[in-house]
Parts: structure tokens; C-alpha cells; sequence
């Protein structure tokens, strides 16, 4: 659905040039939602904003279902970008003008006929949960009602894909899963690709298919948010894994009081995470075992676990027992033995 290729973007801010984006491949696939996350500085605007080309590009092709954006005329660009809907941090919202007219401004500007504005608007503010408050503005609401306002307005015209550009940070905790559940909703039920990008690993681990993880203009991985959450491999990712992990680091190093065990990470992914594998395992091997920590959680619809064992074997027993641990599916990392 959106192809960049090759993407760069260089500033010239203050006599130096700042490389705010630097050789950035990305495919995103129809109907998904795919979270980018970064520190900030990262570059994380910058590239969503290229893909509706609010930001032109130093190189590079932006394919958005097809249409090369960067080929376009301005006019083109214009039509085209009514398939791309966007929001915002700060919801951007016209604050002379109530709710009502806020969704209805996109349609005003394609020129739709009045009572076809009406309709859609009504639709609108049904999907999004503000029939009461239709008529007030934007200074009369809360946060979430505002990013509310934010999209229906940027669904009014039909869109393919949504861009949210940091949609829940200006939001607290409990607000921004409402936020992020009709965001999951709009994605389920009327098939629109979504693009997100964020701090936060909560967001991502919420309703993100697939993330990016991008550092100082760089993408330094990507993949299914299990994998990457549960595998973290880049430094950077492993950050943003920590601010939402249930389990605190194991302590490396000491192995003293450790003789003739083994201890080890098992993670569980998908359904095997409720069936008694370890148990059935471990008796089979006549092994005896201690869970040290443990957490069982889900990813958008995925369930997981993740459980440090301690194995009363070592050496060879210990390889067969994690040998036949991997064969019922499990992922098993030998964190340190005696
Ligand atoms: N118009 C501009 N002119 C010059 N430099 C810019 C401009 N816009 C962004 N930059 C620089 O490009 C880099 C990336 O900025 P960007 O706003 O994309 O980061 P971000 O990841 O969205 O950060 P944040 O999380 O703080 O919003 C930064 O170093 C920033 O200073
Ligand atoms: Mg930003």
C-alpha cells in the first residue's frame, strides 16, 4: 500500500546540515497497522509527513497504492492527498469553528454538495462517539474528545490509509487506550491502513502489527511487534521493550550456589502459551525446576509468555532437556549455568 524508496531528507538549519533522514526502505502492506517508534529527534515527523509529502524528500520515491506521489503535479498532489487522512498531537483543530464544521471543512474544500456534507458528517460523529457535543468547540472539550474531532475529520473524505503522527501523547494513560481502540475499530471496520508513529511501546504493543524502530534518521529494525518485542536485537529497541517490560533484567554474572543447574528464558508465543508444555516436558526428562519469574501478557491479539526456570540439571542433561523444550516450539536462551 506504501512503498518509500530510498527515502533522504536533509535540512540546512543555521549554516550546517542536519540529515534528518538517511536512506529509509519501508513497505507497508494494505489493511495493517505498522507503528513507528523512535526517540525524539529521531526523525519519526519528518518521515511520516513525507508520505502524504507534506514533507518534499531530498531523495527517493513515496509509491502511496500505486501513484508515485513524488511524480506529481501540485494540483494532482492536492486530489491524491484526499485519500491520505492525517492527525495530529495537538489535534490541530479550528477553534472559530464547532465540531460540526471541523469534520465537515475537508468535504467544503472537495466541493461536496451540502446535503452530501450533512449526511457524512452525522455518519462521523456517530462513528466517533460525539453526538453530544456536535455543536460545541473546540475549546469546550477534553483531549480525547478533540482527537476525536481529529478523526472524524480526517475520515471525512474516504481515506485509504491514516497517518498519526504521535495521535495519543498529549493524552493520559486511560484516554489514550480509548483513542487507540477506535483507532483499532476504524482499522477493522472500514479496512483503512494505518501508519502511526510513536515514543511509546505501549501504543505499538496495543494495536501495531508490524514497527519500525528508527534511530537518528535510521531504521535499525523492523518486523512483527511479538518478534521484535520478545526478540529485541538493536540496542535502541531493547530501550523502548524495557519501558513496558513486566519482568526486571535477570542479573547476569554470579553463578555461585549455581552447581548442577541451569537457568534459562522460555517465551511462549500464540496459544502454546496456555498448555502445559514445560510441565509435560520436564517430566518426561525427570527434571525438577523452580520458576524464578514469570509473566503471561498480550500483544494486540496475541498471547505471550515469558518465564525464567531454573533446570536441577546441568551438562548434557540439561542440552536434552532444552533440546526437547525446542521441539515442542519453545524458545529457550541458556541465561547462565552452574
Ligand atoms: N524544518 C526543519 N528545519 C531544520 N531541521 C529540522 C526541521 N524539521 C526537523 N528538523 C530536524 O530533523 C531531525 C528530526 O526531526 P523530527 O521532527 O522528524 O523528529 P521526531 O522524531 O518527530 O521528534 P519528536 O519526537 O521530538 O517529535 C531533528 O534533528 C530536527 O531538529
Ligand atoms: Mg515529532
Amino acid at each position: 500500500m506504501i512503498q518509500l524508496k530510498q527515502i533522504s531528507k536533509t535540512y540546512a538549519s543555521g549554516g550546517r546540515l542536519v540529515h534528518a533522514l538517511k536512506d529509509i526502505q519501508l513497505h507497508v502492506t494494505k489493511g495493517e497497522i505498522f507503528g513507528i517508534i523512535g526517540h525524539s529527534g529521531a526523525g519519526k515527523s519528518t518521515l511520516i509527513r513525507t508520505i502524504n509529502l507534506l514533507e518534499r524528500p531530498s531523495t527517493g520515491q513515496v509509491v502511496v497504492d500505486g501513484v508515485d506521489m513524488t511524480a506529481l503535479s501540485q494540483s494532482k498532489l492536492q486530489e491524491e492527498r484526499r485519500s491520505i487522512g492525517m492527525i495530529f498531537q495537538h489535534f490541530n483543530l479550528l477553534s472559530s469553528l464547532t465540531v460540526r464544521e471541523n469534520i465537515a471543512f475537508p468535504l467544503r474544500l472537495a466541493k461536496r454538495p451540502k446535503d452530501a456534507v450533512k449526511r457524512r458528517v452525522d455518519e462521523l460523529i456517530g462513528l466517533v462517539g460525539l453526538q453530544e457535543h456536535a455543536d460545541k468547540f473546540p475549546a469546550q472539550l477534553s483531549g480525547g474528545q478533540k482527537q476525536r474531532v481529529g478523526i472524524a475529520r480526517a475520515l471525512a473524505t474516504d481515506p485509504k490509509v491514516l497517518l498519526c503522527d504521535e495521535a495519543t501523547s498529549a493524552l493520559d494513560p486511560q484516554t489514550t487506550q480509548s483513542i487507540l481502540s477506535l483507532l483499532l475499530e476504524i482499522n477493522r471496520r472500514l479496512h483503512i491502513t494505518i501508519v502511526l508513529i510513536t515514543h511509546e511501546m505501549q501504543v505499538i504493543r496495543s494495536i501495531c502489527d508490524r514497527v519500525a524502530v528508527l534511530d537518528s534518521g535510521e531504521i535499525v529494525e523492523t518486523g512483527l511487534v511479538a518478534d521484535v518485542f520478545l526478540k529485541p536485537q538493536h540496542r535502541t529497541t531493547r530501550d523502548f521493550v524495557a519501558q513496558v517490560s513486566e519482568l526486571p533484567e535477570i542479573a547476569q554474572g554470579s553463578t555461585d550456589g549455581m552447581s548442577g543447574r541451569t537457568q534459562v528464558r522460555i517465551t511462549f508465543i500464540g496459544e502454546q502459551t496456555y498448555e502445559p508444555v514445560l510441565y509435560h516436558t520436564m517430566k518426561e526428562k525427570n527434571v525438577p525446576f523452580a520458576i524464578l519469574q514469570g509473566t503471561i501478557s498480550r500483544l494486540k491479539d496475541v498471547p505471550y509468555g515469558q518465564l525464567v526456570v531454573e533446570l536441577h540439571a546441568s551438562g548434557g542433561e540439561a542440552e536434552r532437556t532444552i533440546a526437547a523444550l525446542r521441539e515442542q516450539g519453545l524458545d529457550v536462551e541458556v541465561l547462565k549455568h552452574g
